[in-house]
């Protein structure tokens, strides 16, 4: 008789949108289209590859229209650290002759920016890394102390991928330009979320990933305010109006087209949801579980998530374990060669290393339920137990 071997019957919870959302059944289907009869080159001038190059337009509107900004201003790149790295090294090395070689990022900024900036500090460059407060917010006084007539670029995200809290851009990019310096926002975790407008936010660049918001993987765009000028990341053909050479991920890009539509129809009413169902699990982890604070602000925060720290826990086996209950969540610490990297954005908020160690970012999206929610705080409360009985400590006041 033929045995096969099977899973056991776990009802999946997924509880990492901020890692990564789902494909939009839709999205697929208008990607399945587009690889199927839109297979012509954008840049070619015959039938096949001006259909192409309408598709690419028709997402370009509609990602535009996503940011508050032009079609002309958006650049599609291969994601969100593609996008990152172009804003900071783009304007970095095309204000390196006029002596502008400082620049600014938050010290909980996504590796994407933070690496740029190291990468760019052993070229030369001078880079200052602004602290923020116990709510994970940097202060626009931290901002003007730090801005010199040499500053090129300020780059702060519009809201942490680890804890949500949401930044006050306008007010820090406000500060940037009265000494000169351009503004950039890694917007990759509100886009899609809450509303965005570029030119309310008074920002000069804007980096956004079609994968956090529905759309594919490998697909992101900027937002470059018009008449900025900033050096090409690679040299190649005339793409993207000479910004990003290469031919273009058409059906990719459409996807993100279609996504960003999604996005913007719904968001308003996904915002109410996904609040009232963060603020559920939050409430009822914090009544039933002892030894759990909420880290970061709870006000200014995107809807969909929440980051809880568990006493005498560590981190990468609460996750763990919650895995084998059918609920993936996520870390913002880093297991690497065997031992447990802090977060370095709970670090920067000024937590003791143990509670830098022992938090779980729980992030909500589109099909998530109230009943799912519910069986998440009826699990929490035993695994965390458990998980302490093993190392027997008493639980931090
Ligand atoms: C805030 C932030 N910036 C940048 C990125 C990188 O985006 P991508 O995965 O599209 O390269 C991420 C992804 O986790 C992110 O959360």
């Amino acid at each position: 008789m033929l045995r096969c071997r099977t899973e056991p019957l776990v009802q999946r919870i997924y509880l990492d949108h901020n890692a990564t959302t789902p494909l939009h059944p839709d999205v697929l289907d208008v990607m399945t289209k587009v690889l199927r009869e839109d297979f012509g080159n954008p840049s070619s001038v015959h039938h096949f590859g001006q259909k192409a190059k309408s598709v690419i337009d028709q997402a370009r509107s509609a990602v535009a229209a996503l940011l508050g900004g032009d079609p002309s201003e958006i650049v599609f790149t291969s994601g969100g650290t593609e996008s990152d790295n172009f804003a900071i090294r783009g304007v970095a090395e095309a204000l390196e002759r006029s002596g502008r070689r400082h620049l600014i990022a938050t010290a909980i900024e996504h590796e994407a920016v933070l690496n740029t900036l190291k990468a760019l500090a052993k070229r030369g460059w001078t880079t200052t890394l602004l602290p923020v407060d116990q709510s994970g917010v940097v202060s626009p006084d931290a901002l003007r102390d730090a801005l010199t007539d040499q500053t090129a670029i300020v780059s702060v995200m519009h809201a942490n991928n680890e804890i949500g809290t949401i930044q006050p851009i306008a007010e820090l990019a406000r500060l940037a330009h009265d000494r000169g310096a351009l503004f950039h926002t890694d917007a990759v975790q509100t886009a899609g979320k809450i509303a965005l407008d570029v030119k309310a936010l008074g920002v000069d660049l804007a980096s956004i990933s079609a994968h956090k918001f529905y759309g594919p993987k490998g697909v992101g765009a900027i937002w470059i305010r018009r008449g900025l000028r900033l050096l090409p990341l690679m040299s190649g053909g005339k793409h993207e109006r000479s910004r990003r050479a290469g031919t273009e991920n058409v059906a990719g890009i459409a996807g993100m087209g279609e996504a960003a539509t999604r996005a913007r129809g719904k968001m308003a009413d996904e915002a109410l949801r996904l609040t009232a169902l963060r603020d559920r699990l939050e409430d009822a982890v914090l009544r039933a579980v002892p030894g759990t604070a909420v880290n970061g602000a709870r006000a200014a925060r995107v809807a969909n998530t929440t980051n809880i720290s568990f006493d005498r826990i560590e981190a990468e086996s609460l996750l763990i374990a919650l895995d084998l209950e059918g609920v993936a969540v996520s870390t913002g610490s880093a297991c690497s060669s065997g031992t447990l990297e802090p977060s370095h954005v709970l670090k920067a908020m000024g937590f003791p290393a143990h509670r830098t160690q022992n938090s779980i970012r729980f992030s909500l999206g589109a099909a998530n339920t109230e009943a799912e929610i519910d069986r998440v705080v009826a699990i929490l409360p035993t695994v965390v137990e458990k998980l302490r009985n093993l190392t027997r400590v008493p639980v931090r006041a």
